[in-house]
């Protein structure tokens, strides 16, 4: 085994999804060490109720969690602001994963702090990338940052990587795609005959909606994943507040059943345009789409990006059933791209 280099990480947001990354790099630290030369240590965690620690000697990711979970799910300091753990934590890059609310204020805050501090960053909380990208791509750039959130739009479902790698002198003029599983869930179920009740019912029994899915429903989550990928792959500088949205809440049995009856389904559809004069538009709208369309086939927790280019024509993503795995395993490939490019 050659050098292995040691990445020192501050997670900020101790939730499902690090969680979840703690145990894919404790499966992988071999494969990490072997194939890619590459130990992560965490030497600072934050949560908003479960405590903090620091330890600037650093810990395996495996050991965090396992300290976590042995303390019955907290950590052994007080909370602290996360802005004061990047400054004690002497990580090299900050992994923000606080929940998404006032537009991302807090992640933004934290990103911030971590640039000044002089981290790279990887969030999967998109609030940044939807109301925030310019701003902080221009500062990354100047300052010679690396911010990276594959995971803000499609989980792990490779959409930005798949962008600034795979599409070299190509440019995006345009996609459309279904990148909210809750509504497309409820849109299903109710055109197989449950009322919208029901229908959220199920949505909520089967782990992927909140008890409280209005954000969803409202067009609220897609309009922000419009706006991030919107802001990174048209260069546009929009927020989700600029976005049209339809909202499928309120709407009937027999509104879906009679789509239904032309041979459609309805599909809520985020997308956007750059014209040639570069302006983007942008919206998420009901739209009844037949079976030729491949927004029809997109069931379950699955998503579908359909991205229009200039040379590399229309070029399909879809992501099968995401779950809680593929959003850690973008934090997982944003980190080995950071440590390939230190
Ligand atoms: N779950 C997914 O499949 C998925 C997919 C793509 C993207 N995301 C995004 O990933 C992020 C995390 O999702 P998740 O499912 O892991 O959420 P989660 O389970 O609710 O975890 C959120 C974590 O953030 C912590 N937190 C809250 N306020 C904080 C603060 N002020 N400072 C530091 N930590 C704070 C919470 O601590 P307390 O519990 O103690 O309050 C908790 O540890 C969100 O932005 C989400 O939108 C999630």
């Amino acid at each position: 085994m050659g050098d292995v280099r040691e990445i020192r990480l501050c997670i900020l947001g101790f939730g499902h999804v690090t969680q979840r990354f703690c145990e894919l790099v404790r499966d992988r630290e071999g494969v990490l060490a072997r194939e890619h030369g590459v130990r992560f240590l965490v030497t600072a965690v934050g949560t908003g109720t479960h405590g903090s620690v620091v330890d600037r000697a650093g810990r395996t990711p495996a050991q965090v969690l396992a300290q976590f979970r042995a303390d019955g799910d907290r950590f052994p300091d007080d909370e602290r602001d996360g802005t004061d753990l990047i400054g004690a934590s002497g990580a090299d890059v900050l992994v923000e994963s606080t929940p998404l609310a006032h537009g991302g204020r807090l992640a933004i805050t934290h990103i911030d702090a971590a640039f000044d501090a002089g981290l790279d960053v990887v969030t999967v909380n998109k609030g940044p990338i939807a109301w925030d990208y310019r701003r902080l791509r221009t500062r990354a750039d100047g300052e010679g940052r690396r911010l990276r959130h594959e995971g803000v739009t499609m989980d792990g479902c490779p959409v930005y990587n798949l962008a600034e790698f795979c599409l070299p002198g190509d440019r995006i003029i345009g996609f459309r795609g279904v990148l909210n599983s809750t509504s497309n869930y409820v849109l299903d179920a109710m055109a197989e005959g449950a009322s919208q009740q029901e229908a959220i019912a199920e949505a909520i029994d089967a782990g992927f909606a909140e008890t409280d899915p209005s954000y969803d429903l409202e067009g609220h989550d897609a309009a922000a994943k419009v706006a991030a990928l919107a802001n990174v792959l048209l260069d546009a500088d929009i927020t989700p507040d600029a976005i049209s949205r339809d909202s499928i809440a309120g709407l009937t049995q027999s509104d879906v059943a009679q789509v239904l009856s032309y041979g459609r389904r309805l599909r809520l559809i985020g997308e956007a345009h750059r014209d040639e004069d570069g302006e983007v538009s942008a919206q998420v709208s009901l739209t009844p789409v037949r079976s030729q369309d491949p927004m029809y086939w997109v069931t379950g927790t699955s998503s579908c990006l359909v991205l229009e280019t200039e040379l590399a024509g229309t070029v399909e993503i879809v992501e099968r059933d995401g779950l809680l795995t593929q959003t850690a395993y973008a934090i997982y490939a944003d980190l080995l791209t950071i440590a390939r490019a230190l």
